[in-house]
């Protein structure tokens, strides 16, 4: 997402594409875009097209998965098949190729969740996507889709800082075999512990500016979360980033974190938290340790 919006200014898409490519050399093979990632949501599929040019070549070996968002989808008539099939048939050909893996709604934004059920179902069947899934949405949502057709995976914010998922969500995907995707799983840069008060954030287009944990009082506030985990990465030789995502690898078996960077360097700093692996003890620490500590903002499933 980051090399197209959220996070400042894009960088050149050489660049883009050779952190793709050099993330898939790496081992990594789940790749999340959606038709709405471009500079302050502007255009539509900037994002698409970058993953598009740099997986066209290896596109049998990876998972991509995309997202519908549906935007005035419930006011104009018509049927929801044709508008979610004129939706993803845009994206297949941003991302030249004949399927996606996962396509998600990425926001409900008051649509009938059983018309696109519905609808996905169908697109399953003719073999244009191969599974469904929805975006920041509660257990009575997941349980109306679910029960026309069966969720791949649901993808909500979840981090450290943010666990609202666990209390019904994760249980209810665990127990109806349904993956959970965890975005911004790095609270956006403050699990690194490389943000202090002084980090500028980029005027335009830049998340950061209204993540609630990284106002200036919060990320004050948040010290204490930020510092147990650098103390603990320092003792297992790892960076703060891999523990808060080792530790939600470890804490469920159908978790699969999707961290965002727009630097080559950290994009494999971060795939390489599946190789730091926490015995029973050190995870109660960290779970204890996490629930001891008061987290300063809340995004929650609410927020864009
Ligand atoms: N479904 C949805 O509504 C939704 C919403 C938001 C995001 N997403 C998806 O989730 C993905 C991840 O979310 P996200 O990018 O918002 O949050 P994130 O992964 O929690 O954090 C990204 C931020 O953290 C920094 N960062 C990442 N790894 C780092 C490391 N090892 N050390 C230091 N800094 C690090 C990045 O900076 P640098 O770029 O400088 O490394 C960037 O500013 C996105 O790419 C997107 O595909 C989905």
């Amino acid at each position: 997402m980051a090399f197209s919006h959220g996070y400042g200014k894009m960088l050149d898409e050489k660049y883009s594409i050779e952190a793709i490519r050099n993330a898939y050399e790496h081992g990594c093979t789940f790749f999340d875009t959606a038709e709405v990632y471009s500079l302050n949501l502007a255009g539509i599929g900037h994002n698409e097209l970058i993953v598009g040019k740099a997986l066209k070549e290896v596109r049998e070996n990876v998972v991509i998965a995309t997202k519908l968002m549906p935007r005035g989808m419930s006011i104009l008539g018509g049927s929801m098949y044709k508008k979610v099939k004129e939706h993803l048939m845009a994206s297949l050909d941003r991302l030249q190729t004949d399927y996606v893996d996962i396509y998600y709604l990425h926001r409900t934004n008051g649509v009938s969740v059983e018309k696109v059920a519905e609808a996905m179902g169908r697109l399953i069947d003719e073999g244009l996507i191969r599974g469904w899934g929805m975006s920041q949405v509660d257990v009575d949502v997941i349980d109306r889709a679910q029960k026309i057709t069966p969720l791949t995976a649901i993808q909500n914010i979840y981090s450290m800082v943010e666990r609202d998922s666990e209390s019904e969500i994760i249980p209810y995907c665990m127990e109806n075999d349904i993956g959970f995707v965890p975005f911004s799983p790095i609270a956006s840069g403050l699990l690194s512990g490389k943000i202090t008060t002084e980090t500028k954030f980029e005027k335009n287009d830049d998340v950061r500016n209204w993540v609630p944990q990284l106002s200036r009082s919060n990320i004050a506030g948040n010290q204490p979360i930020v510092e147990m985990l650098k103390e603990f990465a320092e003792k297992k030789n790892a960076t703060p980033a891999q523990i808060s995502l080792a530790w939600m690898i470890h804490k469920y078996p159908n978790v699969v974190p999707i961290p965002g960077s727009k630097n080559k360097e950290r994009i494999i700093e971060n795939l390489d938290a599946s190789k730091v692996e926490l015995t029973e003890e050190e995870f109660g620490t960290l779970e204890d340790s996490l629930n001891g500590l008061t987290v300063y903002g809340h995004r929650g499933l609410g927020g864009f």
